[in-house]
């Protein structure tokens, strides 16, 4: 906010027996803006005052009134509350010519600053393909990345690579009985989960193949050579080829270790839970009791030595502490995992490790058509979406934009762009239903529509001459804004900090998503409304600063989910 405004209508409120501060933290934001930008509801002050809530506000009313103080315009007593508006064009100038100086960085704060938080997303599983079920955690974690960086946070970007389990045992199984190395080079991925699948079939009938595997396994953790060649040879196939699609999505980590970097950093944490008598023997096994929290007991060592995902994950959460003294942890990763983190963080709540540990639980993706199922390697890969979503698009764009230059280039930001704006356009929570004509919509809640909304921002500031005009010393004329339009743009421009707060306390970028929607939808309201290019020159400088603004914010917004902005669409 450039001026406190609360701070200047608690000044104005005279309230026998209360407190200023209390006054203060009693003004309100009204769900609607019918209602006032800001209200002080009355009610509470009636007993001690012995007056009726709507007389105080009345009285309230009028002396706010005759202080005519900026910015408020002006206040209203409604039903025992307190209305205040205030005059936006006050602040329109400063507000603009903010956002106009601080370019990209409008938003950007200090908030974070000299704390770290560690963000576990994407992990993907190792010689699996990188299917459709893998979006949401990849672009969610990835907003949350930037937006936390964003507000001055010291961000870690984790994969948490899933290159740990008895299907390495199995995979190089199946490579040393059918594995042709020129196909694997060629083929990548496809070519692995060929042989997965494969693997699976035969091992129905013969049971042997089982032994061989745990026996590959155990070579792998003993770490010879021959296994640990061909394991190290499946990570870099799979890496190699994810990393294709991170580059579309914009991804990047701060670190790969995966399950099989804690590998030695398990029996620490497993001495700990013992000393601290929380580890109990069961049939052999080893867990923690949890049903004195409702929970099954967290099983950490199985009764053959193995040890399991959850011990990884205890691991794993020393080594960060450790290492980067995180104060907070986030774990983006399906909600089907709820237990799993339930369990996993209330053992180390039982050690005494008050970390601040969240589970960023989000839903399921699911097509259209019901096509999910991952049974017998039939799967949506996440490539493939992409590229079905790429095409369309093109196919869009050169109907409605057939003069375009360079229309393939622009579809691979629209197609990309349209999937991650889906994917983040609601809460997290939800389980979404993928639409290939939903999401490409140029006129619904979509990407395409943000992307297209801002090139036309930009082909508007072409027009007007922006840079001449910003260079010329002529004054602008702010009235010409000073509408109902205009000054909505402005309320949502002002309101674009506070967005991305929200996004990092809830850690939920929907809320971005949503908010650039509004901008496009307002701005568009105002682009229909009102002149930009035929008008006197200080009038035509004070819309195209406020269209300059709304091009900033859009594609900051965007970049921060992710998604980039194609000058022309
Ligand atoms: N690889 C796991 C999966 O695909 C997700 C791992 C999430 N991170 C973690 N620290 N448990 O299901």
């Amino acid at each position: 906010m450039l001026t406190d405004n609360k701070r200047i209508i608690a000044s104005l409120i005279d309230i026998e027996g209360e407190c200023a501060e209390d006054i203060y933290n009693s003004i309100a934001v009204p769900p609607d803006d019918k209602m006032g930008d800001y209200a002080l509801p009355c009610f509470a002050f009636a007993k001690k005052l012995r007056k009726a809530p709507t007389a105080i506000a009345n009285e309230l009313a009028t002396a706010i009134n005759s202080a005519k103080k900026p910015p408020i315009d002006r206040a209203e007593a409604v039903n025992g509350y307190l209305n205040i508006y205030i005059d936006k064009l006050y602040y329109a100038k400063d507000l603009l010519e903010k956002i106009i100086r601080e370019g990209k960085n409008y938003g950007s704060s200090h908030i974070g600053e000299g704390r770290t938080v560690c963000i576990d997303y994407s992990s993907i599983n190792i010689a699996k393909p990188f299917h459709i079920g893998h979006l949401c955690t990849t672009v969610i974690g990835g907003a949350l990345y930037k937006v936390y960086k964003k507000l001055g946070y010291k961000t870690v970007g984790i994969n948490h690579l899933g290159d740990w389990g008895t299907q390495f045992g199995k995979l190089i199984v199946a490579f040393k009985l059918w594995g042709k190395k020129e196909r694997l080079d060629a083929e990548g991925m496809t070519y692995l989960n060929e042989l997965y699948v494969k693997y699976h079939r035969e091992s129905e009938q013969d049971v042997t193949l089982d032994d061989k595997a745990r026996y590959w396994f155990r070579k792998i953790e003993e770490g010879d050579k021959d296994a640990v060649e061909l394991f190290d040879l499946f990570k870099e196939i799979t890496l190699k080829e994810v990393k294709k699609t991170y580059k579309r999505l914009k991804i990047s980590f701060d670190s790969y270790n995966g399950e099989a970097f804690y590998n030695d950093k398990m029996q620490p944490v497993l001495d700990e839970l013992d000393e601290k008598k929380l580890l109990v023997e069961s049939d052999g096994a080893k867990v923690v009791e949890l049903s004195q929290y409702d929970m099954p007991p967290c099983l950490l060592v199985k009764a053959d030595g193995a040890t399991l995902y959850a011990t990884r994950d205890l691991a794993a959460a020393f080594y960060r502490k450790k290492r980067y003294d995180f104060y907070k942890c986030l774990y983006v990763v399906a909600y089907q995992q709820n237990l799993h983190f339930r369990q996993f963080f209330k053992v180390l709540e039982l050690m005494g490790k008050d970390w601040g540990l969240y589970h960023v639980a989000f839903g399921m993706v699911s097509l259209e058509d019901g096509a999910m199922s991952t049974r017998k390697g039939k799967v949506i890969l996440l490539e493939d979406v992409l590229n079905k979503a790429v095409e369309k698009s093109l196919a869009i764009i050169a109907e409605k934009s057939p003069g375009l230059k360079d229309k393939q280039k622009i579809s691979e930001k629209v197609g990309v762009g349209a999937v991650i704006f889906y994917a983040l356009y609601n809460n997290r929570i939800k389980d979404i239903v993928f639409s290939y004509d939903k999401v490409l919509n140029f006129d619904g809640e979509t990407g395409p529509y943000v992307q297209y909304t801002n090139a036309r921002c930009n082909s508007v500031l072409k027009k007007a001459g922006f840079k001449a005009l910003m260079n010329d010393d002529l004054p602008a004329d702010f009235e010409s804004i000073n509408n109902v339009e205009g000054l909505k743009l402005i309320t949502l421009l002002e309101d674009f900090p506070n967005v991305l707060a929200d996004v990092t306390e809830k850690n939920e970028p929907c809320y971005v998503s949503r908010y650039l929607v509004g901008l496009c939808q307002a701005f568009n309201r105002f682009y229909y409304a009102h002149r930009i290019m035929d008008v006197e020159a200080p009038q035509k400088k004070a819309r195209a600063m406020l269209v300059s603004s709304v091009h900033t914010v859009i594609e900051e917004g965007l970049r921060l989910l992710g998604i980039f902005s194609p000058a022309q669409m």
